[in-house]
């Protein structure tokens, strides 16, 4: 495992840009996973940023993000359907059906999770995953205790989370939230994982990730197994490395 430190999180939010506009550069058709969340919007910024300033082909580039939040309407501003589409993908000008997204509403998650995967398989699976992680170590919703063999399923949230947005989004309180998410399966066939982390409050869950051991009570530490795996983090983040 590569593990990457920046400085700053300025120099972060640039590196890991540029990895994404590297796998795009590299490779004309990569199918490349996204995450959403705080670590990732200023990297989703310069990407598109920088196309707009210096535009390259992107028409055979397929975006997907590595879950979604079920029973919410995909509008929700939380969604990873729109914040992948307004931060990315829009500004990119990925079309439709490149943009390989499970609906957030459906009366079969299941088939759903079975059609998310095969649509990816279809375009080659995936090269590059952008992999953030949760406080309690999760990646893509696979909380603490998923075993290591989950294939994309529908996950509980982690009760923090789940309660920021049940506050943004006034669901009524019998809806049950949670997400679709690659499984920890799913995501360690991918090509090349990049686990991103920045900040100080994620300093003790990345050591225990990259540090600790192999186990699921800490779902990210299975990246320690991928064979092209890089870390990437500012200084806060690998401050206890
Ligand atoms: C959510 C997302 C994950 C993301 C994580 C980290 O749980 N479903 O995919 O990696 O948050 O979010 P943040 O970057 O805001 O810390």
């Amino acid at each position: 495992m590569k593990i990457t430190i920046c400085p700053s999180e300025v120099s972060f939010d640039q590196t890991a840009a540029w990895r994404i506009i590297a796998q795009m550069l590299s490779k004309p058709n990569a199918v490349i996973g996204l995450s959403t969340g705080q670590t990732t919007i200023n990297m989703h910024r310069i990407v598109s940023d920088i196309f707009r300033q210096y535009p390259f082909d992107v028409s055979g580039i397929t975006l997907f993000n590595v879950d979604e939040l079920t029973n919410l309407p995909r509008s929700y501003a939380g969604s990873c359907y729109t914040m992948i589409l307004n931060q990315l993908a829009g500004p990119l000008g990925i079309p439709e059906e490149n943009f390989i997204m499970p609906p957030t509403m459906s009366a079969d998650f299941e088939a759903e999770a079975r059609l998310f995967e095969q649509r990816l398989s279809e375009r080659g699976n995936a090269d590059l995953q952008m992999l953030g992680i949760g406080s309690n170590g999760h990646i893509g919703i696979n909380q603490p205790g998923t075993p290591f063999e989950s294939e994309t399923w529908v996950s509980p949230m982690d009760p923090d989370f789940e309660a920021r947005v049940r506050r943004e989004t006034q669901v009524p309180p019998d809806t049950v939230l949670g997400g679709l998410t690659r499984g920890i399966k799913n995501i360690m066939h991918t090509r090349k994982l990049i686990l991103i982390a920045k900040g100080a409050h994620k300093a003790a869950i990345v050591r225990q990730a990259v540090r600790g051991p192999v186990t699921t009570d800490i779902p990210a530490s299975v990246i320690q197994l991928h064979p092209n795996c890089e870390v990437l983090l500012d200084a806060e983040a690998a401050s206890r490395l």
